[in-house]
Formats: C-alpha cells, structure tokens, sequence
C-alpha cells in the first residue's frame, strides 16, 4: 500500500494502548528489513532516517526505496526524518513525498521552539504529513546531534501541555530522562512528568532513546501514552554486527551477497523482537 502519515497509525495506537515502532534505518537493506519483520507480524511501522543519512543518499532515492518497499507491502508504513532543525530538509521531504516529518526546535526557547514548530505544521499539514516536536533536551548522541548530560533537561509539563493544545501534532516528544546511545548506568525516568503529560493531552507521546531500556520502563511509558518508540543505536549495532559477524566466522567467502543477507537478518529479527515487545503484532488493520 502507498506510505501513510504516522498521524492516525499513532493515535490508534495510543487509544489502544500499544507503540509502533520507529527505527532508524541507514541504507535499502535495512529499510527492507524493517518493512519484512513488520509484514510478517502484521504491525504497523515508522521507517525513519536522520538528516545525516538524507545528504548521505538524498531525499529522492530514500523516497524511491520506500514507496518501492511499502507498495509491496500490506501493513501501514511511514517514512519519517529524524530530529530535523533545518527547515529546508523537511521541504524536501514534503517535496519528494515523505508522509512524517519532526521537527526538533527544542534547543531554542520555548516560544521560539513553538514558533518554529507550527510552521512546520502549517507546511505540511496541507499535504497530510504528520509533524513529530520536542520540548525539553533529550541527552545523548544521535547522529549530528550531540546533547550534553548539563545541556538536557526534562519537558516542563505545563508547557508541555500548552504545547500540545497550540499544535495539531502526530507526535510529541518530551524529555524525560532518557538518552540517545548507550545508557552508562540505570536511566531515571521522570514518570511524574510523563503522567501529568499523558493526563492532559490525547497526543501521541514519543519515547526516544529507546535502545537499552528495560521492559518495565517500556511497559510503563506505553502505560502512560508512548505510542510511538525509537530505536537506533540497537539496530545501528545488528548492522554492522550481522556483517561482521559473517565474514569472520566465513573469513575466506568473498560472495558479498551473503554477509549482506546476514545483515539482513540480523536486522529484521532484532525488529520483530521490538514490534512484539511494543505489543504491535497484528495491530494493521
Ligand atoms: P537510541 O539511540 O536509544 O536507539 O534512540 C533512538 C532515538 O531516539 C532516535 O531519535
């Protein structure tokens, strides 16, 4: 089926209680791992890349791999840029057919982060894009974004709230305490403020920096509105590790298609382990 904005994918799954998953994929392999896992469970998915990927491949052949992949596929897909600051991106992907955009203006002040934020609502709303903002600064490294442990700093749920009611958005993503990358030790999660959030607003909620969490912590936060769950740096590490992992266990096979398909695998089974974790399987339609 044609892609589909995350718009209304993310408000079923808030109103039922599970989270699509969102992975951030790097080339055509692990789009198509993706889309495979989430065929063969029966869920919904977000297919997401950052801004880095995009000037690595380009808006159009990103495009083209997508619309190619969802077409053959029976279950919605969404394809969606990552944390993007520049507006000038997200013109692309309206203008090359991209169905989700975020738009990241958290690290500036709160009304100019909302400013900023509703024109992108305002640009894409007339094409049926979903628009994913953040308040707050989620810590961590993702990709050209680096946030430093003293720079992040928890969503404020009033303005949260506020932000919600101002902008008609697929998704919101407020910092509660989790990180992009690794987590050093036991993430503290500020449940507090991501209950007063879920109380106020119907909006979907998006969790970053999923890698690494527990399934307490993932159960809770769906618990409490996530509807919507990042994952990167597991995947980032299944594809270079599925790779790898091949040659060195075959270090004289040179037939480039068979570490490719073991990246391949590698990729899809450690999705299909999220999209049921997240409670997604059998949830399209
Ligand atoms: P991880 O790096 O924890 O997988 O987080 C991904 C993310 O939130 C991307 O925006």
């Amino acid at each position: 089926m044609p892609l589909v904005s995350m718009k209304p994918m993310l408000a079923e799954a808030r109103r039922r209680g599970y989270a699509v998953g969102a992975f951030n994929t790097v080339d055509y392999g692990s789009c198509k791992a993706v889309l495979a896992a989430a065929e063969e469970l029966r869920a919904p998915v977000i297919v997401q890349l950052s801004v880095k990927t995009i000037a690595y491949w380009s808006h159009g052949t990103i495009a083209a791999w997508m619309r190619e992949l969802g077409e053959r596929a029976a279950v919605p897909v969404a394809l969606h840029v990552d944390h993007c600051k520049d507006v000038k991106v997200i013109e692309g992907c309206i203008a090359h057919g991209w169905t989700s955009v975020m738009i990241d203006a958290s690290a500036l002040p709160y009304e100019e982060n909302l400013a900023r934020s509703r024109q992108v609502v305002e640009m894409a709303a007339p094409h049926g894009i979903g628009v994913e903002a953040e308040l707050g600064q989620i810590a961590g490294v993702e990709e050209d974004l680096s946030v430093t442990e003293q720079d992040a700093h928890l969503a404020d749920p009033q303005k949260a709230l506020a932000f919600c009611r101002a902008l008609d958005l697929a998704a919101f993503a407020p910092a509660i305490g989790t990180a992009h990358g690794l987590y050093k030790g036991e993430p503290r999660i500020a449940f507090d403020r991501l209950e007063a959030i879920s109380r106020g607003t119907e909006t979907p909620l998006a969790l970053h920096g999923g890698t690494g969490l527990s399934d307490e912590i993932i159960q809770r936060c769906i618990g409490l509105g996530c509807a919507k769950i990042n994952i990167s740096t597991q995947l980032k590490h299944s594809f270079v590790d599925g790779f790898v992992d091949y040659h060195r266990q075959n270090p004289k096979d040179y037939e480039p298609l068979k570490p490719i398909d073991a990246q391949y695998r590698a990729v899809k089974d450690l999705v299909a382990g999220y999209v049921r974790q997240f409670g997604g399987a059998g949830k399209a339609g």
